[in-house]
């Protein structure tokens, strides 16, 4: 197994991985475009896990300069209790602490019971003293 840096030339594959995958929303914000932008204004902190071509996993990752932020951490099911998310994971946080960011968020569904239990199993800290709040200036509820 080898973890890569994700490339937008292997984007499709990934993207096809999350949208199979229950808990994950693919919004038109994963679109290649958006993902073409996401890695580039982020370049070298989003990462795959492959085998024999095979792309096992994946973990995006970006910062805003201050903290840094990972969203679409998934493995596919196959290939689930490997350490597959936890060699994405570290190898993101990685990266993010190279360039001076040690605090790091992700965004859960709170009826996404795997996840949540995943990211407390692995002492992420669930946040009960902040709420998020999202404004769309779209009309489409997809964006
Ligand atoms: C959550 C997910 C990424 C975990 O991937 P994985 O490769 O199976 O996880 P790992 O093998 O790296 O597990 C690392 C550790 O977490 C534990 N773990 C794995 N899945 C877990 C779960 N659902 N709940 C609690 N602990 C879990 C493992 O036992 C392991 O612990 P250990 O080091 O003590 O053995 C995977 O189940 C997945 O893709 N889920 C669907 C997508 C999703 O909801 N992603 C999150 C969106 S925010």
């Amino acid at each position: 197994m080898k973890i890569k840096e994700l490339s937008i030339d292997r984007y499709e594959e990934v993207l096809e991985l999350f949208k199979r995958t229950p808990g994950v929303s693919v919004r038109d914000a994963d679109s290649m475009d958006a993902a073409s932008r996401y890695l580039a204004r982020n370049p070298g902190l989003s990462f795959i896990a492959e085998y024999e071509g095979v792309i096992m996993g994946c973990a995006m990752c970006g910062h805003d300069g201050r903290r840094g932020y990972l969203q679409h951490v998934v493995v596919d099911p196959p290939f689930r209790g490997r350490g597959i998310a936890h060699a994405l994971v570290t190898r993101c946080l990685d990266r993010l602490e190279e360039v001076g960011i040690v605090k790091t968020h992700i965004d859960v569904f709170v009826t996404n019971d795997l996840a949540n239990e995943y990211w407390t199993k692995n002492g992420w800290m669930k946040r009960d003293d902040i709420y998020r709040y999202s404004f769309l200036r779209s009309s489409n509820p997809n964006a």
